[in-house]
C-alpha cells in the first residue's frame, strides 16, 4: 500500500496558508492555525494561568452584569451565537440569564474545531436545558455569511478579545460580515484594555510554559497534518510587546540555521538562526479604538463594561440608523 493512502487527508486552506507563509522572507503563520484540537485544548489551559487575567476579568463582568447586557441587547432575541466558542463557558453565563427569564434559548455556536464544542453540548444539556445547540463547525466568515441569508434577530457574542488577533483590515471585513447578520439585534464584543507590558507580557509567556507550548503546536500541527519535519526543540517562543501597533506580537524563533521538509507541499524551507516566524498579535484597545472598529463597520456602541481593576471591557454595539 502506497504510504500516501495512509496519510491524513491534506486539508486544502491549512496547506495554502502553510506554503503562502513560510515560503516568503518575513514568514508568517495565521492565529487560526494554532487552534486545532490539541491548540484548543492548549488555550483553554491558558485561561486558567494566573497571568493570563483576560478569561477571568471577562467571566466577572459577564456574571455581574448578564442582566443588563440582555436588556441592552433585548431579551427577545432568537438565537445567540459565539464566534469562536470553545466551550462556551463564558456563554453559557448569558444563556442562563436568557432561560432565567425565558425558559428557553437557542445556541449556535461557530468554532472550526468540534472537540471542545462536543464537550460545551454535553455540559449544556446537563445543566442547562432549555438551551437547543445548533453549531456551525466553520471559519467565522463563512459562518457569517450563511447567517446573513438567513433574517433572524440574534445576539452575536464575539469574546475573549479574540477580535484582537485581526489585523485592521481584517476586523474591519469581520465586523462587516456581523452587522450584516444582526437583523436587529446586537453584537457583544469583549477587548482587552491598553494596559502595561509588565502585565502584559507575562500573559503571553507565562513561567508554566503553556503559552510557549500553545505557540509551538503549530509546528507540530504542520508535522502532524503535512508530514513536516520541524523539531519544535529547535525554537523558542517569543511575545513582545508592541508600542506602534497597541499589541503583544508572538514568534516562533529559530535557535540554529535549519532545513525543514514538509512532504505534503513538496517544499523545504529554510531559515537563519534567530529568524522568526510571526504566528500572533494580540491587539489591546483604548475605546476609541473599539468606538472606530465599529464605526467602520456601520455600528455604534451603545455600552460598555469593565472588570473592576479595568483590565477588560465587554461592549454592546448595533447597527447605526442611517
Ligand atoms: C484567544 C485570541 C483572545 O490573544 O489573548 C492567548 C489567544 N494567544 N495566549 C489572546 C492567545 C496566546 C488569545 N485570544
Amino acid at each position: 500500500m502506497s504510504e500516501a493512502l495512509l496519510a491524513p487527508p491534506v486539508d486544502a486552506a491549512v496547506a495554502k496558508v502553510v506554503r503562502d507563509g513560510l515560503c516568503r522572507a518575513d514568514k508568517q503563520l495565521p492565529p487560526w492555525l494554532l487552534y486545532d484540537d490539541e491548540g484548543s485544548r492548549l488555550f483553554e489551559r491558558i485561561t486558567t494561568l494566573p497571568s493570563y487575567y483576560l478569561t477571568r476579568a471577562e467571566r466577572a463582568i459577564l456574571a455581574r452584569e448578564a442582566g443588563a447586557i440582555l436588556d441592552a441587547v433585548g431579551a427577545d432575541v432568537a438565537e445567540v451565537v459565539e464566534l469562536g466558542a470553545g466551550t462556551a463557558t463564558k456563554s453559557q453565563l448569558l444563556l442562563e440569564a436568557l432561560v432565567a427569564r425565558r425558559g428557553h434559548a437557542r445556541f449556535v455556536p461557530v468554532d472550526v474545531s468540534a472537540a471542545p464544542v462536543e464537550l460545551a453540548i454535553a455540559r449544556l444539556a446537563r445543566e442547562l436545558p432549555g438551551v437547543t445547540v445548533a453549531p456551525l463547525f466553520q471559519q467565522h466568515a463563512p459562518a457569517l455569511a450563511s447567517l446573513a441569508m438567513d433574517p433572524t434577530r440574534r445576539a452575536l457574542l464575539f469574546l475573549g478579545s479574540s477580535i484582537g488577533n485581526l489585523d485592521e483590515a481584517e476586523a474591519a471585513a469581520l465586523l462587516a460580515g456581523v452587522s450584516a447578520c444582526l437583523a436587529g439585534g446586537a453584537l457583544v464584543l469583549g477587548t482587552d484594555l491598553r494596559k502595561s507590558p509588565e502585565v502584559l507580557v507575562p500573559a503571553y509567556d507565562d513561567p508554566e510554559g503553556v503559552s510557549a507550548a500553545f505557540n509551538l503546536n503549530v509546528l507540530y500541527r504542520i508535522n502532524r497534518e503535512l508530514g513536516g519535519r520541524f523539531e519544535p526543540a529547535a525554537f523558542r517562543h517569543v511575545a513582545e510587546w508592541n508600542e506602534v501597533g497597541s499589541r503583544m506580537d508572538m514568534y516562533l524563533e529559530s535557535l540554529r540555521e535549519q532545513v525543514v521538509p514538509i512532504a505534503a507541499l513538496g517544499v523545504t524551507v529554510r531559515l537563519r538562526r534567530g529568524e522568526r516566524i510571526h504566528t500572533e498579535s494580540s491587539r489591546k484597545y483604548g475605546i476609541a479604538d473599539v468606538d472606530a472598529l465599529l464605526r467602520a463597520a456601520g455600528m455604534v456602541r451603545t455600552h460598555t463594561w469593565t472588570d473592576h481593576a479595568g483590565r477588560f471591557a465587554v461592549h454592546v454595539g448595533r447597527v447605526s440608523p442611517e
